[in-house]
């Protein structure tokens, strides 16, 4: 009986390149990809993966037009041909984390790695199982075109286990799969985030104005009460009454998950790290 059971793991783990006997051959457990789709829903439903015009979950194609370029959002469901179905685990993660693709190739950070790379190798393991349980569609994106060499950036080292509460797990949801800080910090010129105005807003990517998030009174969200900011990333309504627009919309509603999927407890860990970020006095509009 034993040998029948080990000759298909086998099988499967020289499929995957893997040594035999490692352990994630095995088919994910559905628990895992629950979680892993609570993952996707921090992370706004990766929704650049799915423009709304496009052809179905993940598919790829939104199209950035940078000053410097052209870049699409890749396809990312488990299509072996057009998207990362043929990819292991491992690159998968490496993608996510550092932007480094199979073929060699470096992503350019519009994927937001530096924050990415942040998620907890407990989270990202679930991550990639939910990824790779949604259905696979056959769908070819453009290639870039850059006119400048993708830059290095500096990738954190991700925990092992993610934060589970607090102040901490705050911090860690909005700088790392939640990527606030991707859309909320302006950049330079070179496309890298300006940390003098950390959270502070400004343009952003498809054409977006991100507002102020730091506690500056006037110019930023400081007369918020958590339990608002909390709201808002939950519901997408303002204290002023007000919907949330553009990008912001996008992510609070995500796609197959979104922020407002967040649970109450995580909703209020961002509004409370929010809350302890410096104050800048930076007026978006
Ligand atoms: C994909 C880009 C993007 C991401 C990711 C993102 N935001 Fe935003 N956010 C925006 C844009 C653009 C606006 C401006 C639109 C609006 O005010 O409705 C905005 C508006 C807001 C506002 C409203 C502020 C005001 O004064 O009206 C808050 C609060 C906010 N974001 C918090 C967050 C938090 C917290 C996160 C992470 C959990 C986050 N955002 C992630 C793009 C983004």
């Amino acid at each position: 009986m034993i040998g029948r059971r080990v000759v298909p793991v086998l099988a499967a783990a020289l499929a995957l390149n893997l040594p035999a006997g490692v352990a994630s051959a095995a088919e994910p457990t559905p628990e895992l990809v629950a979680r892993g789709k609570y993952v996707f829903a921090t992370a706004g439903g990766c929704a650049c993966h799915t423009p709304p015009d496009g052809v179905g979950l993940n598919t790829g194609g939104t199209k950035f037009e940078l000053f410097i370029g052209v870049v699409y959002a890749r396809n990312i469901t488990p299509d072996p041909e057009t998207g990362i179905g043929k990819w292991t685990d491992g690159q998968l993660t490496n993608a996510i984390r550092r932007g480094e693709r199979p073929d060699g190739s470096k992503l350019f950070p519009i994927h937001p790695y530096k924050y990415l790379g942040n998620i907890a190798d407990d989270e990202l393991e679930a991550l990639v199982a939910y990824l790779r349980s949604v259905k696979p569609i056959k769908s070819t994106v453009p290639a870039r075109s850059l006119k400048i060499p993708v830059p290095s950036l500096t990738i954190p080292t991700a925990q092992k286990t993610a934060p589970r509460e607090g102040l901490a797990r705050g911090a860690y949801l909005a700088g790392g799969a939640g990527h606030c800080t991707e859309c909320h910090t302006p950049r330079r010129f070179d496309f890298s985030p300006d940390d003098a105005k950390f959270l502070a807003g400004g343009p952003g990517p498809q054409g977006s104005l991100a507002a102020n998030i730091t506690p500056h009174v006037e110019t930023g969200i400081g007369r918020w009460t958590e339990a608002q900011i909390a709201r808002f990333l939950r519901t997408g309504v303002k204290p002023s009454g007000q919907e949330a627009s553009s990008l912001m919309k996008t992510v609070i509603a995500g796609t197959s998950a979104g922020f407002k999927d967040l649970t109450e407890a995580d909703a209020v860990a961002i509004a409370r790290y929010l809350k302890t970020v410096p104050a800048i006095e930076h007026k978006v509009r």
